[in-house]
């Protein structure tokens, strides 16, 4: 296979090296473009720009495959807990038992927010979005830890640690001040997903326990968001982290990028949608009629993936998992018309056509419904899910020592004579 693309411009030849991946992708390597040709790519939504390269998750969107660090997400899902992948993502390979047992008292002893950090919570408004909370209260890691060490392996486990350990205690302190009750300590005998559930639903006076069946349907949510490439939030976090932003600064940018509709907020809107149906007694085939319409921009929520043109893997181990979680609590009517709009969906030309299969988040939200999680706390749900990813993104920008700022270039479209008129003139 030739290791150049020869590419011809104004009756001028050029070739540009060809740079293949480890799983044999693709791409001619355009840096050297404006310099050689005067030309810029131009890739509205960059559908086929990679912006970098990464050693830490693979996607094959056609066959329908992820992979942490190189091992299956459905073997992981099968044997892992989200803190044994967390780990894996982030550092990039298997914890021994000696990593797992450090790791494990690192996260504990990070657990709680310093003193002052609690008292922010008084200043959000009730109604606050908890995404907006978690984004800013990220951020506030950074002024308790203006200095946060990451020269090397060991200081930098710590600090992923904290990040990690931290963000579930606020997320946590958010819901209970949206809902008007003592935010929870953590408990320092609970493992992570238990202890997230605990400052959640246990209160001064009553200790929550879950069921085993419980933690291990939020264990697998957490996983199987652990990292997918170069989604919208995770490039943020490289973008923010490109220009030498802190650790936590650059995760906190994530959380806004994740907080819309199109990305993290889809698992919301896959609920209101199925709400609405239900609530409006709306027929899943007049539904369906309204999406391939595009009446009103109505979309097909939870459907449809910007890389998965086949299947989305993560999507069919939690309609699995939604359904063994819905048995032990005793099912959700939702979940039948998720169900029947996804039949409906799957054998209808309009999705066949365009490739629109179940996304992660089509069932995602049955779970978190399952586990007893309020509708406006999935996105922050997948925001903890997302953190080792983003972390370990942020590493990698931050170990390289060729790294360079990220600075797109554009296509100038507005006016190129635009004329001065002073204010009293203005009409
Ligand atoms: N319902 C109906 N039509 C759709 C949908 C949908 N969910 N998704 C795409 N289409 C249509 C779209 O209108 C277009 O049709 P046409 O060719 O007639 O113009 C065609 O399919 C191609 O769509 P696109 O907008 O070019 O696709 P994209 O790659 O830009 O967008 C997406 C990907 C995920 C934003 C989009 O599929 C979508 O909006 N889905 C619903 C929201 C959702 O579930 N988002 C979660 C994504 S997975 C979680 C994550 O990774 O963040």
């Amino acid at each position: 296979m030739s290791h150049t693309c020869r590419i011809e411009l104004d009756g001028t030849s050029y070739d540009f090296p060809v740079v293949e991946g480890t799983e044999n992708e693709l791409a001619i390597d355009i840096s050297k473009l404006r310099d050689t040709t005067g030309y810029i790519t131009l890739d509205d939504g960059y559908g086929n720009t990679g912006s970098c390269k990464s050693a830490i998750t693979y996607i094959d969107g056609d066959a329908g495959i992820l992979r942490y660090r190189g091992i299956p997400i459905e073997t992981l899902a099968e044997h892992s807990s989200f803190i044994e992948a967390a780990w894996l993502v982030i550092f990039g390979k298997l914890q021994t038992p000696a990593d797992r047992d450090r790791f494990s008292d690192l996260l504990t002893e990070n657990s709680a927010m310093p003193l002052s950090m609690r008292k922010h919570f008084d200043a959000f408004p009730p109604n606050a979005h908890p995404m907006a909370i978690l984004s800013a209260m990220i951020n506030t890691l950074s002024v308790h830890e203006p200095q946060a060490d990451t020269h090397n392996e060991a200081a930098m486990e710590v600090v992923a640690a904290r990040l990690l350990s931290k963000v579930r205690t606020i997320a946590a302190a958010s819901y209970k001040s949206s809902i008007d009750q003592a935010i929870m300590h953590p408990r320092y005998d609970l493992k992570y997903v238990d202890n997230f559930l605990h400052m959640m639903f246990s209160q001064p006076y009553h200790e929550y326990h879950p069921t085993p069946e419980v933690s291990r349907a939020l264990n697998l949510f957490l996983l199987l968001h652990a990292d997918h490439e170069q989604n919208c939030s995770t490039s943020t976090v490289r973008m923010v982290a490109s220009s030498q932003a802190n650790m936590y600064a650059s995760c906190a940018a994530g959380v806004c990028a994740l907080w819309g509709p199109l990305h993290g907020g889809a698992n919301v809107a896959v609920i209101e949608m199925l709400e609405e149906i239900k609530r409006r007694d709306i027929p899943v085939k007049e539904y369906v009629r309204k999406v391939k319409d595009k009446e009103d921009g109505v979309k097909l929520m939870g459907f449809g993936h910007r890389v998965y043109k086949n299947f989305d893997p993560r999507s069919k181990i939690l309609r699995e998992a939604a359904e063994k979680v819905l048995a032990q609590t005793g099912g959700d009517p939702l979940l039948d018309i998720a169900y029947e709009l996804a039949d409906a969906a799957l054998n209808d030309d309009y999705f066949i056509e365009r490739k629109l299969y179940p996304n992660v988040d089509f069932y995602s939200g049955m779970i978190l419904r399952a586990i007893g999680i309020p509708t406006n706390m999935f996105t922050v749900m997948f925001a903890i899910g997302r953190m080792p990813g983003w972390i370990a993104n942020w590493k990698e920008i931050h170990d390289d020592p060729k790294s360079r700022i990220y600075r797109p270039r554009q296509i100038y479209i507005g006016d190129t004579d635009g004329q001065w008129v002073p204010r009293d003139q203005r009409g």
